[in-house]
């Protein structure tokens, strides 16, 4: 199976999002990846629910929905509200876990679970079997545009590896420093989802830049 590529709306022009969200429509992109920043688990803040919202009313793909927050159990119903199919929490952000995915999976969308730089794969042993996506953060999260950090493609083979013994259906996805480089590492390694922001949109052409991640 071709990997599944996420371009970053947190890179596009906020001023032109219709256009930017056409712009992925067309394109041979996957998934939206919509973050969503609230200034206290991450540095930054980036938008809620009415930007969600907004770019599920034209998006023709689904939202793949990841949630930097603290007390993301709170705001669950609201974002399958809004539109998301895929709803990935952060490991760090959640004490119950095992719960806030049942609760996400009731709710009817796909569950996902975040890990930053610092956290290791080990630690979704017990819950792996529950979900249907991982994202290894090659980036501390908080902001598009930064660098690689390598170690991510020995998490990502590290993950392969537990979901194959386990007899997950989990895919792994990795977000941020992707780019041709990066991402073709990744994909040896055994990811199955590539998330990009600032390659894509701050390319000549975002279009021809998000087959050349699809071609890989
Ligand atoms: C970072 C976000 C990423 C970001 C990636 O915290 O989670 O999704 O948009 O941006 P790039 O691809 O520019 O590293
Ligand atoms: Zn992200």
């Amino acid at each position: 199976m071709a990997q599944i590529i996420s371009p970053s709306v947190l890179s596009c022009d906020f001023a032109n999002i219709q256009r930017d969200v056409e712009m992925i429509n067309q394109s041979s992109a996957d998934w939206f990846h919509v973050d969503v920043m609230d200034g206290v688990f991450v540095p930054n803040i980036s938008f809620g629910f009415p930007v969600v919202s907004a770019i599920k009313k034209h998006a023709t793909k689904p939202l793949d929905v990841h949630l930097m927050i603290v007390n993301p159990d709170q705001y669950l119903e609201e974002f399958q509200k809004a539109g998301a199919d895929l709803l990935t929490v952060h490991y760090e952000a959640c004490t119950h876990l095992h719960r806030t995915i049942q609760e996400i999976k009731r709710l009817g969308m796909k569950a996902g679970v975040a890990l930053n730089p610092h956290t290791p794969v080990s630690v979704l042993e017990d819950v792996i079997e529950e979900l249907d996506l991982v994202l290894i953060m090659s980036v501390n999260p908080g902001f598009g545009g930064q660098k690689f950090i390598q170690h991510a493609t020995t998490k990502v083979s590290k993950l392969k590896q537990l979901i194959l013994s386990s007899g997950s259906k989990a895919l792994i996805e990795v977000d941020g420093g992707v780019n041709l480089e990066t991402g073709k590492m990744l994909l040896d390694a055994g990811a199955d989802a590539l998330v990009a922001g600032s390659f894509v949109f701050g390319s000549a052409n975002p279009t021809q830049t998000i087959q050349d991640l699809k071609n890989l």
